[in-house]
């Protein structure tokens, strides 16, 4: 089995396309979605329509949906930027995307008894996994060997062999991961539309369960068109600039 992980689009558009566009040229069995569909971006409607086309999926909330479709009180806790984002995007959505937003199930979920996907961590689905320690925390909560989590939106591979756990930064266009027999893996692919690791493209991974590899990819797509949409809708210009350079 092939599975096409993904995470946090925050309604960048023409990252997820030109990730779609990608995968389509790939024997892709089923797609994983790790959270974070809208927030930031200028284009929900057009990326949750796009992303209803896809199956076989399954997919999770992150904070951002959540934010919008049923919790505006948490937007308090989020950055004045990321919030005028949040409420932007309320404003914008039909109702008919605001009631798949509500829809979407609270991670974390078992896919296939052989993998974990979660957005944050798996004990808590706001919660950053930002080293080491966080993730021999997440690693307790985990039965599966293979887990995908997002929210950072840093590509990243932690590692946990015997309780020793380690962790390894995957910067760059092309990563592969050879699994272990005895290893477990905590892996973020890294955001589609808001990467933050100077590398201004967009992440995925491929998972082949029979060839027990993990791939991970970036992908360019155009970052102007990006930008220009998100000034053209009045949101914060800084949410256009760090496009560029991928923070
Ligand atoms: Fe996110």
């Amino acid at each position: 089995m092939r599975y096409f992980i993904f995470t946090d689009i925050h309604s960048n558009l023409q990252a997820f396309l030109a990730l779609l566009r990608f995968a389509k040229r790939r024997k892709i069995d089923h797609y994983l979605f790790l959270g974070d569909i809208v927030g930031y971006g200028a284009s929900p409607n057009e990326v949750i329509d796009h992303l209803r086309t896809l199956k076989p999926i399954n997919m999770i909330r992150g904070n951002h949906d959540k934010a919008v479709c049923c919790d505006l009180e948490s937007v308090q806790t989020f950055n004045p930027i990321a919030a005028a984002a949040i409420h932007w995007t309320r404003e914008h959505l039909t109702k008919e995307n605001l009631k798949y937003l509500n829809q979407l199930p609270k991670g974390p979920e078992i896919i296939h008894e052989h993998i974990t996907i979660c957005h944050g961590a798996p004990f808590d689905e706001d919660y950053y996994i930002f080293g080491e320690f966080d993730a021999a925390e997440a690693f307790l909560h985990i039965e599966t060997q293979v887990t995908f989590f997002g929210h950072t939106h840093f590509p990243f591979i932690y590692t946990d062999n015997d309780h020793i756990v380690e962790g390894t930064f995957l910067t760059g266009n092309a990563n592969e991961i050879k699994l272990g027999k005895d290893t477990r893996y905590l892996i973020n692919p890294g955001s589609v539309g808001q990467p933050r690791d100077r590398n201004t493209r967009a992440a995925c991974a491929i998972y082949d369960s029979e060839a027990r590899k993990i791939s991970l990819f970036r992908v360019e797509y155009d970052i102007e068109d990006t930008q220009k949409r998100i000034l053209d809708a009045g949101l914060p210009a800084a949410l256009a600039e760090r496009l560029s350079i991928g923070i």
